[in-house]
């Protein structure tokens, strides 16, 4: 009887010790300042104009149910939830869209776009660059196909500047169509 109780006594502590061990403390020296790329790129840049054209169509990002949802002229508008009826606004994207825009790509996976604007573009493995290039340009699987490449491509590269902190406008505006 004294026995067993032993063993499990020496269980429980062997248990303890275990877990007290597994319990690592994090490294407060190797948090690294994270911050979303610029929003003043994204929007004056032409992030934003390239996102509404080449993502925004109905059928893709254009819906409210898309984490990564796109609104633009051509596309789903923000319209005032208390107003349900209201007619389709027939004005250009406004700022307060083009601002949602920006929450939506920077909201998708915060940390990890934040890293990959903290490492200039070193981290790169995230939804948003790799969603796009889809399974076969060495992306993930993408409903939407393979929209983007990596090598030669204005559109990937309009992306990938911004997220490296600056923003090729050129390339934006080439792959705007
Ligand atoms: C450069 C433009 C594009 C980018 C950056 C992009 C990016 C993404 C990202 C990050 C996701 C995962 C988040 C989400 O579900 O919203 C996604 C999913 C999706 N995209 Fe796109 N996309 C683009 C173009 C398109 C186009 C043109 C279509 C339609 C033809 C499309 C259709 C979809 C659909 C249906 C999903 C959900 C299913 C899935 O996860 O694959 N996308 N895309």
């Amino acid at each position: 009887m004294m026995c067993r109780k032993n063993s499990a006594l020496v269980a429980i502590a062997l248990g303890v010790a275990a877990c007290a061990s597994c319990a690592v403390v994090p490294d407060p020296n190797q948090a690294a300042v994270v911050s979303p790329p610029s929003r003043e790129q994204f929007i004056m840049g032409g992030v934003n104009d390239f996102m509404e054209r080449r993502c925004g169509a109905l059928d893709c990002h254009g819906q409210i149910g898309r984490p990564l949802r796109i609104y633009g002229a051509l596309g789903l508008r923000k319209t005032d939830p208390s107003m349900p009826g209201a007619e389709r606004p027939t004005t250009a994207t406004t700022d307060d869209e083009k601002i949602d825009n920006y929450l939506s790509a920077i909201d998708l996976e915060p940390e990890a776009i934040g890293y990959a604007n903290a490492t200039k573009g070193e981290y790169d493995d995230f939804l948003l660059l790799k969603k796009p290039l889809g399974l076969e340009n060495e992306g993930v699987r993408h409903k939407g196909g393979p929209v983007l490449r990596v090598t030669g491509d204005p559109g990937f590269e309009c992306l990938r500047s911004w997220i490296r902190g600056a923003v090729r406008t050129k390339d934006c505006q080439d792959a705007t169509f």
